[in-house]
Parts: C-alpha cells; sequence; structure tokens
C-alpha cells in the first residue's frame, strides 16, 4: 500500500492507430476518480497519433508525450525525423529520450545528450532512459553502466528539475522478467545517488519499466522509492492498464 504520489507513462510504441484511440476511455474515466489524487498519466503514442492524444486529452488531467525527438533545435533536411519544438508546438509535455530500442538503432550517449538539451530549450520534461544489458549484468557492471549513461546523457544540463529517469534493465523489456526487489532497490537508490551528487538535487523522479504488468506490480509496489512506472505493452490494454494503476494503490 502506498499513497506517494506515481508516474504511469505507457509508451505505445510502434503501435496503434486512429481506431485504437477510443479504446483509452476508459482511462480517462479513472483519470476522473479519486484514485487519481495520487497519479500522473502520460500517454506517448507514435508521432501519427500524437495531436489525436492531445486533442482527445485535452479537457483531461491525462497529459501526452512522444518517444523520440531529433537533436537539432533548428528544422533541417532531416528526412523522417521530428524535433521538440515541433513536439512542444503541438501542446505535448514530454518526450522519452535514449530508450535502448533507439539506443540498439543507433542512438549515441552524444547524440543523446543533444537530443535532451535540445528538449529542455524547448520547454519539454524529458523521460531519460537507462538500463544494463544481460551480459552486462552479468558481469557486474550494472551500476557502470548506469553512471556512465547518466554522467555522458546529461554533460553540461543545468535543468534536472525538467528531467525523469526510467530505468528499464534492458533483459527486462519485454521479456515478462523483472528484477529481484532488492536488487532493483539497490539500483535505484543508486541513480538517486549518482543524480544527488552531480546536482545536488535530491528530488528527481526515478521510474521502473520493463514487463510491467497487473501480476508483478504487486512486488513492485512494495519498492516505495520508485516514482512510477513506464509500462510498454500492458498499456496497450486499457484494462490491464487501469489494473496496474489501481494495484499500486491498494
Ligand atoms: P514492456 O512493458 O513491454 O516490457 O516495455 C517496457 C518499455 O520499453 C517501456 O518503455
Amino acid at each position: 500500500m502506498t499513497n506517494k504520489y506515481k508516474y504511469f507513462v505507457a509508451n505505445w510504441k510502434m503501435f496503434g492507430d486512429i481506431r485504437t484511440i477510443n479504446s483509452i476511455n476508459s482511462v480517462i474515466r479513472l483519470s476522473k476518480s479519486k484514485i487519481f489524487i495520487n497519479s500522473k498519466i502520460i500517454y506517448c503514442p507514435p508521432y501519427t497519433l500524437l495531436n489525436s492524444f492531445v486533442q482527445k486529452l485535452k479537457n483531461t488531467k491525462i497529459e501526452v508525450g512522444a518517444q523520440n525527438c531529433h537533436e537539432s533545435k533548428d528544422p533541417g533536411p532531416f528526412t523522417g525525423f521530428v524535433n521538440s519544438k515541433m513536439i512542444k508546438n503541438l501542446k505535448c509535455k514530454y518526450v522519452i529520450i535514449g530508450h535502448s530500442e533507439n539506443r540498439t538503432n543507433g542512438d549515441t550517449d552524444n547524440q543523446i545528450n543533444k537530443k535532451i538539451q535540445s528538449a529542455l530549450k524547448n520547454d519539454l520534461t524529458v523521460i531519460f532512459c537507462i538500463g544494463e544489458k544481460i551480459k552486462e549484468k552479468k558481469e557486474k557492471k550494472t551500476k557502470r553502466v548506469l553512471s556512465g549513461q547518466l554522467n555522458k546523457g546529461l554533460k553540461n544540463i543545468k535543468n534536472i528539475k525538467n528531467i525523469i529517469i526510467a530505468y528499464e534493465p534492458i533483459w527486462s523489456i519485454g521479456s515478462g522478467l523483472i528484477p529481484k526487489n532488492i536488487e532493483l532497490l539497490d539500483n535505484i537508490l543508486f541513480i538517486k545517488n549518482v543524480l544527488k551528487k552531480k546536482f545536488k538535487y535530491k528530488k528527481t523522479k526515478v521510474l521502473y519499466g520493463g514487463s510491467v504488468n497487473p501480476k508483478n506490480i504487486k512486488d513492485l509496489r512494495k519498492i516505495n522509492q520508485i516514482d512510477g512506472f513506464l509500462i510498454g505493452g500492458a498499456s496497450q490494454k486499457p484494462n490491464k492498464f487501469i489494473d496496474i494503476i489501481k494495484k499500486t494503490f491498494k
């Protein structure tokens, strides 16, 4: 049981079309209920649905974010990309940066750092993803990897208040596996400590992501130091998403 304020970020990845948008009606209803007092729901649909989500959620407390952005703060000849200014223009408040699926596709720490700088300049709140590979975990390199990603991704960043960290162990994403509570707590505290030392700021929110579902939320919610969840697959099924939110506070 927790009364702590929690984030529930729905990362729809490359799923969803204009017909799926009505599936979130039940989540909108939930957002008007008492349980919502302690929670912030953020939808991050694909670019093609961003504007529809913004319009649909206009008079609700649910917010909208993008899943990535280009690092250039100015318009330019970058076929297929969208920058943070364009995202802000749509009245989105958030952008996910550094997701492992984009790191795998070539995003470097340096590029991620530029994306974060440009998103902050455009007044977006950044959901900055970090996490280790299974090989790194087995070799006990998790903390080295996490601090490296934090230090490189947040190089020369001043405005830590507009950054939320999402700890997503790569081996946990879409696999049904989650870390043991004791390991997860240790890594969450480690991340918070690195940030505290680096920025002299204690309040950065750290979310957990990776196979969060209505079953394992009963274990995950016991870790009070987790400030919320970044949810992939289960967030596309409104019943599961609602179940996760309700069970977090039960
Ligand atoms: P799953 O919840 O599907 O494992 O995805 C996690 C994720 O990558 C969220 O960003």
